[in-house]
């Protein structure tokens, strides 16, 4: 029994013969009853990377977070093996005079996420890279696709985002994430993967992907200095639930193999519908302004952060996500360890 599919209440006996709070009583008793449950094996591990010549640089954004150089994503390779979390995603920090309208830097086989990618997986081939597909950090206008006259060019944006796509695949990558929300890409990005005897490559769309709020601190620390405009001609209006249906449902057509729900907390409701829809693998995204909310908080001695995220993690299980890509979860996995 799915926890969403609730059952008829009415085979509930009433008060005394039913006190729900037997099942509360002690530890033991609610561990034998819990209907989810976290796992390190549930995350993906977004990191920043930069190809700056210090190794870390703090991200002023999102406290506790840093750019890595190559060396240093190592090191977080290392500890995500240790830690049993599974994948990790990275992101790329891209100097500002390699960026440029039409995000070319994207399309270079020695850019800094296929040189990371590389060595990570010579070191660690057991973990999952997932990268994304988008041109955000390579873009002067911080746009995810080409950006002429106040306009997103749909299909142009997709060829660079299939030669992204190669670049990143030959790299070594395992999991393709187009984030870009362009119509049509999956098809697309299938095609020239299976083309290129690349059949093998997982395609992690982001499917449901809202033109939210809680993506500002993400924007500062890929080094997004002014976005022109907004992302809602591409992103979805957080009103729509019916459409992230329709979203989901043609990327599985399209040949996606999990679909992600971005941002998290705020559509569960959405993460719910589409894992009972369709019950393909569904990813939640808890964002980087869901981490500086509760990073914040926590720090202002507002809330509990270690139980504040777990309760989330735990949300995203119940909402039924197969697994939560999170700032948090290097301290996640540790914190169930312990
Ligand atoms: C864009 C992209 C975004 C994030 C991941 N990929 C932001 C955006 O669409 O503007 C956001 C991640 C976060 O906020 O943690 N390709």
């Amino acid at each position: 029994m799915s926890a969403r599919n609730f059952p008829s209440l009415q085979t509930l006996a009433p008060y005394p013969f039913s006190r729900p709070r037997r099942l509360r009583r002690h530890p033991s008793m609610r561990a034998l009853v819990a209907e989810s449950y976290v796992s390190p094996h549930d995350l993906i591990w977004p990191i920043f990377v930069h190809d700056q010549d210090i190794p870390r640089e703090p991200i002023a954004s999102l406290p506790g977070l840093e750019r890595l150089n190559c060396d240093e994503a190592l090191k977080a390779a290392q500890k995500a093996v240790e830690l049993s979390i599974p994948c990790l995603a990275l992101f790329p920090h891209i100097a500002v005079d390699k960026r440029n309208p039409a995000g070319s830097e994207a399309l270079n086989p020695d850019g800094l996420i296929p040189t990371v990618t590389r060595a990570i997986k010579k070191a660690y081939p057991e973990l999952m890279i997932m990268v994304d597909v988008a041109l955000d950090p390579y873009t002067d206008h911080g746009h995810d696709g080409l950006f002429e006259n106040g306009q997103i060019l749909n299909d142009e944006t997709i060829e660079l985002l299939i030669e992204q796509t190669l670049v990143q695949v030959r790299a070594g990558a395992d999991i393709i994430a187009p984030s870009d929300m362009m119509d049509g890409r999956i098809s697309q990005i299938r095609e020239a993967l299976e083309s290129h005897e690349f059949k093998d490559t997982v395609i992690l769309s982001y499917a449901a992907k809202y033109a939210s709020a809680f993506y500002g601190p993400y924007r500062d620390a890929i080094g997004v200095k002014a976005l022109q405009g907004d992302k809602k001609t591409y992103q979805m209006d957080p009103a729509n639930g019916f459409e992230a249906l329709r979203e989901v449902q043609a990327d599985l057509e399209e040949g996606a193999d999990m679909v992600m729900v971005k941002p998290g907390l705020a559509y569960l409701d959405i993460i719910a519908a589409v894992s009972t829809a369709f019950g393909a693998p569904t990813m939640a995204y808890q964002v980087s302004g869901e981490y500086a909310m509760i990073k914040l908080a926590a720090q202002a001695g507002l809330l509990d952060e270690r139980r504040a995220v777990l309760e989330t993690m735990t949300a995203f299980k119940r909402a039924g996500a197969s697994g939560i890509v999170t700032y948090f979860a290097p301290q996640i996995a540790q914190w169930l360890k312990d």
